[in-house]
């Protein structure tokens, strides 16, 4: 389907936060954007932080220096924070002299001085990556989600997903005989299979698998929109603010702004946030390439040529039953 616009008239850009703005993009440092926002500002903040891993992007430093900084910011993002709003923040692990540091659950303490309340840690699981030599190689990434009260918004139809039994029916009880589940599909649950990278069509010979995603540009580490979109989905309704303080290339926004949410982020490098700015445009002229919200994940037949065993490898495998 195309990307229609959801808005009738042309979209304008702010570059700095005014609260009658629909679409806020801030090129610099996080803490100088959140020092202009007002207090309970966002119903949603959803992130990928800088992991400290020494990325293009980022000064590599100890652990604990890192998290210090972060705390800063974090004391500052809950200040904006609506009462009835949610925290999503999505990391991976951060890795010194080959010891692994999971940085969720140094995170986790954080955001517990804040009184957050943690309602999910969803493992997002992907099937691709970098092969590890001296341990298993790493094939998830966490996303806790916080809410700042018990009283917050959840709109679990809005990403409901298809059953895989829908006929099911009660066999026992006053239900006896009726549909078990419901119509409008099962709930996601805490484990979610998005997508980062995919071979499309079939086209198994190509590499560089990451550049093949009809999403990718020129950032290291982008969110696929689709995992925003869920959280914007279930978390916020329309018209809500949806924050992200380190924005990348925009694909937080584009998520909110696909669904009629208000959308703000903050990027400190030009590059990033012009590109941000592109795609934003290009989504409201229908050329940006999104791929659809809840495609199924593309499984190999068997038959492609990468599926199949290299003819120097069958002696290792001879005797094997399948
Ligand atoms: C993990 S990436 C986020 C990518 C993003 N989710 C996307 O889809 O493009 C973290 C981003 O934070 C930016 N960043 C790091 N420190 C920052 C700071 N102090 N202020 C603003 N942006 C910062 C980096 O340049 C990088 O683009």
């Amino acid at each position: 389907m195309k990307n229609l616009p959801l808005w009738d008239t042309g979209q304008t850009i702010e570059t700095r936060f005014k609260p009658d703005a629909d679409i806020v993009l801030y090129e610099g440092d996080v803490t100088s954007f959140l020092a202009e926002l007002p207090d309970r500002t966002v119903s949603l903040i959803v992130t990928s932080p800088p992991y400290n891993l020494g990325k293009a992007y980022e000064t590599r430093t100890t652990i604990e220096s890192y998290l210090q900084t972060q705390a800063g910011v974090i004391e500052q993002l809950v200040r904006v924070l609506r009462d009835d709003g949610s925290l999503c923040w999505q990391v991976g692990n951060f890795v010194q002299d080959g010891e692994v540091y999971p940085l969720d659950m140094f995170y986790y303490g954080i955001f517990k001085q804040h009184s957050l309340r943690l309602r999910n840690r969803i493992v997002w699981h992907f099937a691709h990556g970098l092969h590890a030599q001296q341990r298993f190689s790493g094939r998830y990434e966490m996303l806790l989600w916080f809410t700042k009260s018990d009283d917050y918004i959840f709109n679990l139809d809005a990403v409901r997903v298809p059953s895989k039994y829908p006929g099911k029916r009660h066999y026992k009880g006053p239900n006896k005989g009726k549909p078990s589940g419901n119509p409008l599909g099962k709930n996601p649950s805490d484990v979610w299979e998005i997508l980062v990278e995919e071979w499309e069509d079939g086209l198994w010979d190509i590499p560089n698998v990451k550049a093949n995603h009809p999403e990718k540009t020129l950032h290291p580490c982008q969110f696929p929109v689709e995992l925003v979109e869920r959280c914007v989905l279930a978390l916020t309704n329309e018209r809500d603010w949806v924050f992200d303080p380190y924005m990348g290339v925009g694909s937080s926004l584009i998520a909110a702004i696909k669904h009629n949410r208000r959308a703000m982020g903050c990027e400190k490098e030009p590059d990033y946030t012009a590109t941000a700015r592109e795609r934003i445009e290009a989504y409201f002229n229908g050329s940006l390439k999104l791929r659809p919200m809840g495609k199924a994940v593309h499984q190999p037949s068997g038959r492609e040529r990468v599926a199949q065993m290299p003819p120097e490898w069958l002696d290792a495998h001879e005797g094997e039953v399948e």
